[in-house]
C-alpha cells in the first residue's frame, strides 16, 4: 500500500470533499445496499440480480436466449456475444452463493441455446467473428456450472462438463496452434479476421484456465499438461513481466510477439491467477504454482487495488474511455479472486479483506437512475456516474456490483466440485466433430467482425483502420 495515498491520488481529496458536502445537501442519495450481515448481503444481491435481468431480453418472445442486446456492429445493442456468456456465469455464481433459484431456468435456457450444432459454443451466428476468448467465456461458464453443481440440463441435452471439454478440445486441436511466436493461441479463430495475427493473453488465459479446471475436476493429467505449457508460453513470450508480474495484453505474429502491447486489463491478470490457483490445488500445493499464485496476487493488489478498490487501469482515468467490454471486468475479477481463496486457502486472509473494501465502495456509488439504486462504474470515486458517459446502457456496471456483492458469501460456499463430488458427466469426445476453421465459414457480413476482445483492437493503433473498414464496409 502507498504510504501517502492522498498524495498519490489527489482526486480522493475532492471525492472526500464532495461526499461530505453531498451529505449536507437536501436530497443527496445514499445507497440502498447494505452489507452488514449475510441476510443484508443476500438481499442486496437479490436486488442487483433483479435489476441486471432487466437488461436481458433473451426470454421474451422473438428474442434470442443467452445474449444481451447486440452486437453493436449491427446496431442491435451495446453487447457482444461473449458478454451474454459471462452474464450467465455471473448468475450461476449468484445461485451458488445465495441459493436464490429465480433465474436458473432463464440461465439454463440461454446457455443451452447458444451451444451451436456441434455443442461447442461455436454457433453459426457467431463463428464468423469468433475469438478464442469469446468461445472461452462461454466454456468457462459451463465449467462453472459443473463446479458449482448447477442443476444439470435435461437428459439428451448437452451437459455442463462436456460443454467445457468441447470448448477446450476444439482449442487444443492442431488447427488452432502454429509455431509463430513459438506457440500459443491466436486471438481470432477464422484466418481472415482482423486480429488473427494477434496472439493475446485473454485467448490463452481462457484456454489455460479451462485446462487447469478440467484437470482439477477430472484428475486427467492431459489437461494439466496443456495448462502448464500455456502458462509457460505466456511467461516465455513476456506477456507476464518477469520482474513485477504485470500482465500485458498481447503481440503480433509478424513481430514474433515481441511488439508487446503493455496495456494491463484486470481480467487478464485475474484469469491467470484463477487458473494458477487451480493448478496449485491440483498439484497438491506445488512450490512453482504457489509462487505464481502469490506473485500474481501481489501484482494485482498493487496495480488494480491501489486503495483496496477495484480500478480498471487502461481506461478508468478518462471518463468515457472504457468500452462496454471493459466495463464488465471488475465483476470477473471479484468472482475469480473469491474462488482463489477456496482452492488456494493460504490466500484467503490476504484477498478477502480487499474484496470487502472494494465491494463496499462499489455499492456506495449505486445511487443512480429512477430507482436511486442503479450502479455506475467509478467505484473509487464513490459517486454515481451515469453509464451513458461511457456510451453504454449499463449491464456491465450492474453485473460488476452483483458479482462483487454475491462473492462476499464465498466463505460459506463449498469448494469447486470434482468428478467425485460433482454431478456433471464428462465426454472425452466432446468437440471432436466440430468444424475446423479451415472449412468454409459463413460469408462475412456486416457486423461479424468484432468479437469479445474488441477492446484489444481498439487500442492497437494500426488495426483500427482495417477493423473499421471491415466492420462497417458492407
Ligand atoms: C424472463 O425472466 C424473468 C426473470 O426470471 C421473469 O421475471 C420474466 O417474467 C421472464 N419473462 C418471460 C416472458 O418469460
Ligand atoms: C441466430 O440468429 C437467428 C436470427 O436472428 C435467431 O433466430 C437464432 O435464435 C440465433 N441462434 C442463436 C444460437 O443465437
Ligand atoms: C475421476 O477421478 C479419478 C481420480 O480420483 C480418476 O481416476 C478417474 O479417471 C476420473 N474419472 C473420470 C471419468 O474422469
Ligand atoms: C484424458 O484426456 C484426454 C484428452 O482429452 C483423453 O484423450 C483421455 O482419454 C483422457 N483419459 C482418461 C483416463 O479419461
Ligand atoms: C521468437 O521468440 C521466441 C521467444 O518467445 C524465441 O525463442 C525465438 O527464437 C524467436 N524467434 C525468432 C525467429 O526470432
Ligand atoms: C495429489 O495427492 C493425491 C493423494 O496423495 C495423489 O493421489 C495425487 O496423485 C497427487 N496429485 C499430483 C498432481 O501430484
Ligand atoms: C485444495 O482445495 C481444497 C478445497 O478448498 C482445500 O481443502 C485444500 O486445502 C486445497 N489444497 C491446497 C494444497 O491448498
Amino acid at each position: 500500500m502507498a504510504t501517502t495515498p492522498a498524495l498519490k491520488s489527489p482526486s480522493r481529496w475532492l471525492t472526500a470533499l464532495l461526499a461530505t458536502t453531498s451529505c449536507l445537501l437536501p436530497g443527496a442519495r445514499a445507497t440502498v445496499y447494505k452489507l452488514g450481515t449475510k441476510a443484508e448481503i443476500k438481499e442486496s444481491a437479490a436486488t442487483l440480480a433483479y435489476d441486471l435481468m432487466l437488461y436481458y431480453k433473451g426470454n421474451q418472445s422473438g428474442e434470442i436466449p443467452g445474449i444481451l442486446p447486440g452486437p453493436p456492429t449491427e446496431h442491435k445493442g451495446d453487447y457482444y456475444w461473449w458478454e451474454g456468456g459471462a452474464m450467465m456465469g455471473t448468475y450461476v455464481d449468484y445461485w451458488f452463493l445465495t441459493g436464490d433459484e429465480s433465474y436458473n431456468k432463464v440461465v439454463t435456457e440461454g446457455m443451452i441455446h447458444q451451444v451451436g450444432p456441434d455443442e461447442d459454443y461455436m454457433p453459426p451466428n457467431h463463428t464468423a467473428s469468433l475469438g478464442n476468448d469469446d468461445q472461452g467465456f462461454w466454456g468457462m461458464s459451463a465449467m462453472l456450472a459443473a463446479e458449482n453443481k448447477f442443476p444439470n440440463p435435461p437428459e439428451g441435452q448437452p451437459q455442463w462438463l462436456a460443454l467445457a471439454q468441447a470448448v477446450f478440445h476444439t482449442q487444443a486441436a492442431p488447427e488452432r496452434h502454429d509455431n509463430t511466436c513459438n506457440g500459443g493461441l491466436r486471438w481470432q479463430v477464422p484466418p481472415m479476421n482482423a486480429g488473427y495475427n494477434y496472439k493475446n493473453t485473454i485467448a490463452n488465459g481462457c484456454f489455460f484456465d479451462l485446462g487447469a479446471r478440467l484437470a482439477a475436476y477430472t484428475f486427467n493429467q492431459s489437461y494439466a499438461d496443456w495448462a502448464d505449457k500455456t502458462f509457460q508460453w505466456l511467461w516465455d513470450v513476456g506477456y507476464i513481466d518477469h520482474k513485477d508480474w504485470r500482465v500485458y495484453d498481447g503481440g503480433h505474429v509478424e513481430h514474433n510477439c515481441t511488439d508487446i502491447n503493455k496495456a494491463q486489463f484486470s481480467y487478464n491478470a485475474a484469469l491467470l491467477l484463477h487458473g494458477s490457483a487451480f493448478m496449485y490445488n491440483y498439484t497438491n500445493g506445488s512450490e512453482i504454482w504457489k509462487t505464481r499464485v502469490d506473485k500474481l496476487w501481489e501484482g494485482m493488489h498493487r496495480d488494480f487495488f491501489e486503495d483496496d478498490i477495484a480500478y480498471e487501469i487502461p481506461c478508468e482515468g478518462r471518463k468515457g474511455a472504457c468500452t462496454a467490454d471493459m466495463l464488465s471486468f471488475k465483476g470477473y475479477v471479484h468472482r475469480w479472486l473469491s474462488v482463489v481463496t477456496k482452492v488456494a486457502p493460504h490466500t484467503r486472509d490476504k484477498i478477502l479483506p480487499v474484496l470487502r473494501t472494494s465491494t463496499e465502495a462499489a455499492v456506495k456509488q449505486c445511487t443512480g437512475g429512477d430507482t436511486g439504486r442503479r450502479c455506475g462504474f467509478y467505484w473509487r470515486e464513490g459517486v454515481y456516474v451515469d453509464p451513458a458517459v461511457d456510451k453504454t446502457s449499463g449491464a456491465g456496471e450492474q453485473m460488476n456490483v452483483l458479482a462483487a456483492v454475491s462473492s462476499l458469501l464465498i466463505d460459506d460456499a463449498p469448494p469447486p466440485a470434482n468428478n467425485i463430488t460433482g454431478l456433471s458427466k464428462p465426454n472425452y469426445n466432446a468437440g471432436s466433430r466440430s468444424r475446423g476453421p479451415s472449412e468454409p465459414l459463413a460469408p462475412i457480413t456486416n457486423g461479424d467482425r468484432a468479437g469479445a476482445a474488441i477492446l484489444t483492437i481498439l487500442i492497437l493503433g494500426s488495426a483500427v483502420g482495417s477493423w473499421a473498414w471491415m466492420s462497417f464496409g458492407d
